[in-house]
């Protein structure tokens, strides 16, 4: 939820700049805008643009630089609109009045309201609705008061006042060699390289020049400089830093000759699911990556809550059936913007596992904070590293999937779900109710999920992508599964909508004859998700029912099953066949197909497959 990149050093600043936000427009996507500042200039020079950030492009393109005049400090921004809507003028950076401070800014500034009557009261003009353009006038403002302070003492005092979740970062005129940003809640790292220095909300945005990077902690404020970077926190004190090295390959955020990134992101799952497995399994014993947690509290664990949102929670869904059926604890799993509204029942013995890709979540932290308030042991599941949900929880369990730029998960869902069975199988075998060998067997059927899934990927991406065009102008798509296959239906529903802004539902198939079934109409495209005739043979059975009670009132039957499932075939309009695998896996083989179907429809109805309408990849605002 907005991007954010600033540069100090030697190269031009406008290329450092237009280069990492492009590595980070999948963060937001309304508008975006530079700002630089060059020797001896009066105000810091800003281009913005609304929409796409090719506009911006050419905006920059018709401002050419003067060849003695390029400046090399500089930052940028890529906007997913909070308060005011996405224009021009509400794209960032914003300026004081007289042009000498300029801000960029990622989060929400809760007492914006206040601070702009007390900025109008005094006579200033502002030239946005952004809750955002407060922090470049009270910036100027405080240095005006006191033009010794500096900008890191100015930024210092301002954001002391502000209430909220935010990434600041600022310029000003008359320092052209430095840059300020501040940090409390939304992310920033920052890049270290030779003679220069970046700051980002996403590494993605400087590995093309550095690798070394720091980790920001909470309310902290650093001051870059082509030397390096200071880290003080919100009293001035010097603040412990986490330095870091970026080990992912820069491929990995590049297309790689796929026409969009959620394409290359459904075909890498059978790495991913490899990679989030690997080293997990240590003589005989499944161990996390961050354990801040004793066996002691993990056997007196006597109850799991898994908060999460969106593709999380569909992931949080099938814990439940994991961790309850290996562990014999009670699961609930809920939707972390409800969860502490509520007033869940917590304590000392609860463990909330906390699921999130990005780690920044604002509901999901929020979650978290209320478990930890109540006593609650949290552990995180987390595709980034030292993002704040991790941070903030007592144990974590990184999904190795990569980065991920298609704002719909994909990679990430499937090895949240084998992160959440590893939790499963770590508690019950700290638990005592499996054993050794039986673990053991466990784990080897999920890293053989990796071969399965690429089994999928060889024999259903086309015919799949083919009834996608199929269907493409269809009014409503609806998903049925049951047990583990129902998570399954929701996640094809939400991926159709996201993408396709389709209308699209995901049911019990056991709810069907309860109300949705007055639904069914003729041709109606009905995707069922058919759990194993071997293992399930009574919710065989259940399911086979259900089919014929739609394809009775003539809707279109898209069924997924397993291969060698021939009682299917009679009910089906469509079979897409799956390996057979054990059930806990069999979401995995069967969501892939529904990621491409939906991909598909989004491209033939014209759609931008990675950056849907209205979204974000991280979501930071509750
Ligand atoms: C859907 C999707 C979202 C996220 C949700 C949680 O494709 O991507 O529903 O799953 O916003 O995000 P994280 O996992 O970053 O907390």
């Amino acid at each position: 939820m907005c991007g954010i990149v600033g540069y100090v050093g030697w190269r031009p600043a406008r290329d450092v700049l237009l280069g990492g936000l492009r590595r980070l427009e999948y963060r937001g996507y309304d508008s975006a805008g530079v700002a630089t500042v060059t020797p001896d200039s009066t105000s810091v020079a800003v281009h913005r643009a609304a929409g796409p950030l090719d506009n911006l492009l050419a905006v920059v393109a018709d401002a050419p630089e003067d060849s003695e005049d390029v400046a090399r400090t500089g930052m940028g921004h890529t906007r997913w609109a909070t308060h005011g809507a996405p224009t021009d003028r509400n794209a960032h950076p914003h300026r004081d009045a007289a042009g000498r401070v300029a801000v960029i800014h990622n989060g929400i500034i809760e007492n914006f309201a206040a601070l702009r009557g007390e900025l109008e009261d005094a006579g200033v003009e502002l030239a946005s609705e952004t809750d955002s353009e407060v922090a470049a006038h009270l910036v100027a403002r405080a240095l005006d008061a006191e033009p010794a302070l500096g900008l890191t003492a100015a930024v210092r005092q301002v954001v002391n006042r502000l209430e909220g979740a935010f990434t600041l970062v600022f310029t000003h005129a008359d320092r052209p060699d430095e840059i300020v940003a501040a940090r409390r809640s939304s992310p920033l790292v920052v890049g270290v390289g030779d003679g220069e220095t970046f700051v980002a909300s996403d590494v993605a945005a400087f590995i093309d020049h550095t690798r070394d990077a720091v980790e920001l902690g909470q309310d902290q404020i650093v001051t870059l400089t082509r030397e390096g970077a200071v880290v003080t926190d919100f009293h001035g004190d010097l603040a412990p830093t986490r330095p870091f090295h970026v080990d992912w390959d820069i491929a990995a955020a590049e297309k790689g000759g796929h026409d969009f990134f959620m394409q290359k992101e459904i075909e890498e799952q059978p790495a991913a699911l490899a990679d989030t497995l690997r080293g997990h399994l240590v003589d005989g014993r499944i161990v996390l990556d961050e354990q801040r947690l004793s066996d002691q509290e993990l056997r007196d664990i006597d109850k799991v809550f898994v908060v999460a949102c969106g593709t999380a929670y569909h992931a949080g869904l099938l814990a439940k059936y994991a961790i309850e059926h290996w562990c014999r604890i009670p699961v609930e799993v809920e939707v972390a913007s409800e969860f502490r509204y509520r007033d869940p029942v917590l304590g000392r013995s609860t463990l909330v596992v906390a699921i999130s890709q990005s780690g920044e979540t604002a509901d999901t932290l929020e979650a978290v904070r209320h478990a930890r308030e109540q006593k609650a042991r949290v552990l995180a599941i987390c595709n980034t590293n030292g993002a704040q949900i991790p941070r903030e929880s007592d144990a974590v369990l990184y999904t190795h999937a990569g980065p991920e730029v298609g704002v719909a998960a994909t990679k990430t869902f499937t090895s949240q779900v084998v992160a959440c069975y590893l939790v499963g199988l770590a508690l019950a075998q700290t638990r005592g109710t499996k054993y050794t060998d039986e673990v053991e067997r466990e784990y080897a059927a999920l890293v053989a999920s990796a071969e399965a899934v690429k089994e999928v990927l060889a024999t259903t991406v086309e015919p799949t992508r083919a009834l996608a065009r199929e269907l493409a102008d269809s009014k409503a798509v609806l998903f049925l599964g049951r047990h583990v296959g129902y998570p399954v239906a929701l996640e094809g529903a939400l991926k159709l909508k996201e993408l396709a802004y389709m209308h699209a539902e995901g049911f019990a198939a056991g709810e069907l004859k309860h109300g949705p079934i007055a639904l069914i109409e003729q041709d109606l495209p009905v995707v069922v998700v058919m759990p194993s005739p071997r293992g399930r043979a009574t919710l065989h059975a259940k399911l086979l029912s259900n089919i014929r009670e739609i394809q009775a009132r003539g809707a279109r039957t898209i069924v997924i099953a397993e291969r060698g499932d021939e009682t299917v075939r009679p009910f089906a309009s469509t079979l897409i066949e799956v390996p057979v695998v054990p059930t806990l896996v069999q979401p995995l083989v069967a969501t892939v197909p529904l990621q491409v179907f939906s991909a598909e429809v989004a491209r033939a109805r014209g759609y931008d497959v990675d950056k849907p309408r209205n979204l974000a990849k991280s979501v930071t605002v509750e």
